[in-house]
């Protein structure tokens, strides 16, 4: 039982208090727990965007925007990034504890042997225009699993929410690279079991069956290094979405692909395309200054795609990497004085040392370099959120497995605060002006 507690004091005549229990988290903010306010003061609270609202009990994931921390079942993301895998990642956000050696084989081979998609699939594809956003084939794919794998959608079983979640971590990168493949006439590449899940990837995406396609070891571990910094960020909208959607009861498989719809937003996950096509509008390092005062402007809805986020007020700890490792990557790949890499760190230098993006903390988030690696990877723009997507589905799946399991959860109902009309009667079309 809480020791502390929060008063509300209701001054509307009635002087009404109200004693609400405070309950402290292992680390971070503790929480005003508010349940009871509406039953016992006829009141709501109101808090458009969830600034200051705890929707939830987890422990998967932290954060401290102040201090820029970012801790997956307590390991520091620079740890994991730095000695980890993005497979070993998934099993420590869905089992809560870092994987034996024959835990971590049993769960590679599970994951493996589910990568393949019912052959009927291919054909689903075959129903888009070859122009399609491969967003939006995601979107329509994953939600189409629910189809397919019907056994998966009991979500009451355990046994069958594993499986349900094991077949998402493991289906993805093939419906990700078929969409890619599909948008450009090349036909399917299937999975190779021999391959790590980065490779396998990168293999699917690239190959062709005209010939061996070797994977660039450094690029594999690039992308899985890219796959761990996206995998899991405590309850942002997109994770908040599946939370909501999987709250109703509905199938894995179409919570998955509600959140893979909210991540395309371009203040969300849809940032990375954005700041490459920003980058792309300002051209040249003359010009940042013009689109510096243009992100200053209330006046002018651009906004300086890549900077900014909710949560941080400090340096997000995973752009600091991806920024480390957009310089490995262009300097294996030969690119080094990538002209995107100089304007995206001059835009970074101007922005850090201007008193408006200071006295509003706006760094660069998880967004803003990923970009640029991406594009020397070979992937189009369009396919940069696919790849976020991708890589959180294990985030939103550990994230939906606690939900479920919290005995504390049911259906998210949210109330609000009316502002239209009072009760007024019909008037009928005869008698209106
Ligand atoms: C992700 O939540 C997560 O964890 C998300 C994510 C994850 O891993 O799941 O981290 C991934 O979505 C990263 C964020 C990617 N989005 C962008 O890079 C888009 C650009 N950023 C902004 O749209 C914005 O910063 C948000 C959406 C990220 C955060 O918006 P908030 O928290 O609602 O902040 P706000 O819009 O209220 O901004 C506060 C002030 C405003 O000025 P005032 O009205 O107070 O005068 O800062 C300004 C904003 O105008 N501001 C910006 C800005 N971001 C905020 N001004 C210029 N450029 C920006 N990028």
């Amino acid at each position: 039982m809480s020791s502390s507690n929060a008063t509300i004091t209701v001054n509307d005549g009635n002087n009404r208090q109200v004693a609400m229990p405070v309950l402290p988290g292992t680390i971070g903010p503790s929480v005003v727990d508010v349940r009871k306010l509406y039953n016992e003061t006829g009141l709501f609270t109101y808090d458009p965007g969830f600034t200051s609202t705890a929707s939830c009990e987890s422990k998967i994931t932290y954060i401290d925007g102040d201090q820029g921390v970012l801790l997956h079942r307590g390991y520091p993301i620079e740890q994991l990034a730095e000695q980890s895998t993005f497979l070993e990642v998934c099993y420590l956000l869905m089992k809560g504890e870092l994987p034996s050696k024959a835990e971590f084989d049993k769960f590679q081979k599970d994951i493996t042997y589910h990568t393949m998609l019912h052959e009927q699939i291919s054909f689903f594809y075959r129903g888009f225009r070859r122009d399609a956003h491969p967003m939006a084939v995601m979107v329509g794919v994953v939600g189409a699993l629910s189809a397919f794998y019907h056994d998966s959608t009991n979500i009451d079983d355990p046994h069958q929410r594993m499986i349900a979640s094991y077949r998402l971590i493991a289906k993805m990168p093939t419906i990700a690279a078929w969409a890619y493949k599909y948008s450009v006439g090349q036909p399917f590449i299937y999975p190779q079991n021999h391959l790590s899940y980065a490779e396998n990837f990168l293999h699917m995406m690239f190959a062709v069956p005209c010939e061996a396609y070797k994977v660039n070891p450094v690029l594999a571990r690039a992308m899985d290094r890219i796959f761990i910094l996206h995998a899991d960020h405590e309850q942002n909208a997109s994770t908040s979405t599946v939370r909501l959607a999987g709250s109703s009861g509905a199938n894995p498989f179409a919570c998955i692909a509600a959140g893979i719809a909210c991540l395309w937003g371009p203040a969300h996950g849809g940032a990375n395309e954005a700041v490459l096509k920003m980058l792309e509008e300002i051209g040249s390092v003359e010009r940042v200054p013009e689109f510096i005062k243009r992100a200053k402007d209330k006046n002018d809805t651009f906004r300086l795609m890549g900077f900014g986020h909710r949560v941080y007020k400090n340096y997000d700890p995973r752009a600091k990497i991806m920024r480390q490792s957009c310089h490995e990557v262009l300097d294996a790949l030969g690119v080094r004085n990538e002209p995107l890499l100089k304007l995206a760190m001059e835009l970074e230098r101007i922005a850090l040392e201007d008193p408006y993006f200071v006295e509003k903390k706006l760094y660069p988030n998880v967004d803003f370099y990923s970009g640029i690696i991406l594009r020397a990877m070979g992937f189009p723009t369009s396919m940069f959120t696919v790849l976020f997507a991708l890589a959180r589905t294990v985030g939103w799946i550990a994230q939906w497995n606690e939900m479920i399991e919290d005995p504390a959860q049911k259906i998210g109902r949210p109330r609000q605060l009316y502002t239209g009309h009072d009760k007024r009667d019909y008037v009928p079309l005869a008698k209106r002006g």
